[in-house]
C-alpha cells in the first residue's frame, strides 16, 4: 500500500481554530487528500484571521463551513450533518482557548457545537494543540487537556522547538507529516496493545580500520516498517538500528549501534523488559579479529594486506537462550532453498517463528515476499505468493503475531 492510499475512503472533518499554526494546516490538507481522504474544513472566526477559507477550499476541494447559520445546509443543521459523515474530527490547530471551550462543553459557535454534537462512538475527536510554551505549561491548560483526554479525545503532540513568538519549548503544533502519521496509525487495529516489542534492524558495520569496514546490503526498511506497524498496533517499541539513514517511526524508541557486538550489548539487557523480540537485522557473522588504529596505507607496500576474522555473537540465539525469553521471531535472508534453511534456523536458534525471504530480492527494495515458518507449518505472506510493500507486510505480520501470542497465552 502506498502513502497515497493510506486514508482511502476516510472522510475527515478538519477544524481550524485561531493560531499561527493555521499555515501548517494548509499543508496538512494537501497530505490528507494525497493519502486518499476527503476533507471537510470547518473554521472558527479566529482561524479566519490567520488563513482564508479560500485557501482551505482550494486545497480541500470543498466549500469551508464557518457558521452554524450556514443556509446552504438544507436542514440548517451543519453541526449534525458534518459529524455524522465523518470518520474522525481532527482539530489542528487547537488553541488553548478552544480546548477550554471543549472542556466546558460550549456550543455557541459551529466548531465547538459540532464537537459536542458528534456521535462519540463512531466519530472520534483528535486534538492537536498549538500555543506558546507558557500557555501550554499553565496548570489551567494542563488540567483542560487532561480532562479532554479523559472525555475521550486523543491528544496529538504538541511538539517542542522554536515558537512563532521567538521562545523555545513545548506547545508547537506537530508538523503536517507527523499529524498524518498519527492519523494513519489511529485507524490501525490495536492488536498489540499492552505488548512490548524489541526489534533489530539494518546491517552492522565491522571496522577494518578507521575508514573501512565489512557490511552488507541491508537497508533497514523491513525492520523499520515492522517497528512502525508494531507501534501503530498499539505496542511499546524499542528499535535497535544498525547504520542506516532512515527516519525513526513516530512513537518508537530508537537506539543506534554500529557493530554486531554493540547490537548484542544493547539488546541483551533490554530483552528482559520486552515480551517479543524480532531480529530483522542482517548481523555480520564475522568481524576482523583486530581493527587497525590508523588507516592501512597502500603506499610503499608490495603485498595486499590480509586479516583474520573472528565470529560475532549470535544475538537471536542468545536472547532465545535466556531463562525467560521473549517470544522470538527470526528472519532468514537466503539466496536459495528458503524453506529448508528457514526450518534449520528455527531448530538451531530454538525459536518459535522464522520469517524467510530471499536476500537479493529484498535488500534495498520497498517490497518483499515472506515465508512464515514454524515447527509444524509454513505459509506465504502475501498468501498468494505475490509481493507487497514492506509496510503492508509488516502490518500483516503484526496481525499474525498477535494471534500467535494469544495462542501461546491460552495454551
Ligand atoms: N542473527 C543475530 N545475530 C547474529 C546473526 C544472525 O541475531 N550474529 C539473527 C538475524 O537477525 C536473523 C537470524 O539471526 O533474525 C538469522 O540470520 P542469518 O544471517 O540469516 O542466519 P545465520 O545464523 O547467520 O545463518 P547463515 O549465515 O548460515 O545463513
Amino acid at each position: 500500500m502506498s502513502e497515497r492510499s493510506e486514508l482511502q475512503g476516510k472522510h475527515i472533518v478538519l477544524g481550524l481554530t485561531g493560531g499561527i499554526a493555521c499555515y501548517k494546516s494548509a499543508e496538512f490538507v494537501r497530505l490528507l487528500t494525497k493519502a486518499g481522504a476527503t476533507v471537510q474544513v470547518v473554521m472558527t472566526e479566529a482561524a479566519e484571521a490567520f488563513i482564508t477559507p479560500v485557501t482551505m477550499q482550494a486545497l480541500s476541494g470543498r466549500p469551508v463551513v464557518t457558521s452554524q447559520w450556514d443556509a446552504r445546509e438544507p436542514n440548517n443543521m451543519a453541526h449534525i450533518n458534518l459529524s455524522r459523515e465523518a470518520d474522525a474530527i481532527v482539530l489542528a490547530p487547537a488553541s488553548a482557548d478552544f480546548i477550554a471551550r471543549l472542556v466546558q462543553g460550549r456550543a455557541d459557535e459551529l466548531l465547538s457545537l459540532m464537537c459536542l454534537a458528534r456521535p462519540r462512538e463512531t466519530c472520534p475527536l483528535l486534538v492537536a494543540p498549538a500555543m506558546n510554551r507558557e500557555m501550554w505549561s499553565h496548570p489551567a491548560t494542563q488540567r483542560n487537556v487532561a480532562q479532554l483526554a479523559q472525555d475521550g479525545a486523543l491528544i496529538l503532540g504538541p511538539g517542542c522547538g522554536d515558537q512563532a513568538c521567538g521562545e523555545v519549548g513545548d506547545g508547537r503544533m506537530l508538523e503536517p507529516e507527523e499529524l498524518l502519521a498519527d492519523l494513519i496509525a489511529f485507524f490501525q487495529p490495536k492488536v498489540l496493545r499492552g505488548h512490548r516489542l524489541l526489534i533489530t534492524a539494518g546491517p552492522t558495520f565491522e571496522p577494518i580500520d578507521p575508514v573501512r569496514g565489512i557490511t552488507n546490503h541491508s537497508s533497514g526498511k523491513m525492520g523499520f516498517a515492522l517497528a512502525r506497524a508494531a507501534r501503530e498496533a498499539g505496542a511499546d517499541v524499542t528499535l535497535v538500528a544498525g547504520p542506516v539513514h532512515l527516519p525513526t517511526p513516530r512513537g518508537v524508541q530508537r537506539r543506534n549501534v554500529t557493530t554486531a557486538q554493540q547490537m548484542y550489548d544493547t539488546v541483551l539487557p533490554l530483552a528482559a523488559e520486552h515480551d517479543v523480540f524480532i531480529a530483522t537485522a542482517a548481523v555480520a557473522d564475522w568481524r576482523p579479529a583486530t581493527s587497525a588504529e590508523h588507516k592501512i596505507k597502500k603506499e610503499g607496500k608490495k603485498t595486499v594486506p590480509s586479516f583474520e576474522l573472528t565470529e560475532n555473537p549470535d544475538i537471536l540465539a542468545a536472547v532465545a537462550a535466556l531463562p525467560a525469553p521473549p517470544y522470538c521471531v527470526g528472519f532468514a535472508a537466503e539466496s536459495e532453498h528458503l524453506l529448508e534453511h528457514a526450518r534449520a534456523k528455527l531448530a538451531r536458534k530454538k525459536i518459535p517463528l522464522i520469517v524467510g525471504n530471499l536476500g537479493p530480492a529484498t535488500f534495498g527494495r520497498d517490497d518483499n515476499a515472506l515465508l512464515l515458518v514454524d515447527a509444524s507449518d509454513h505459509q506465504a505472506l502475501p498468501p498468494d505468493g505475490s509481493r507487497a510493500d514492506k509496510l503492508t507486510l509488516a502490518r500483516s505480520l503484526m496481525q499474525e503475531l498477535a494471534q500467535r501470542l494469544q495462542a501461546v497465552k491460552t495454551a
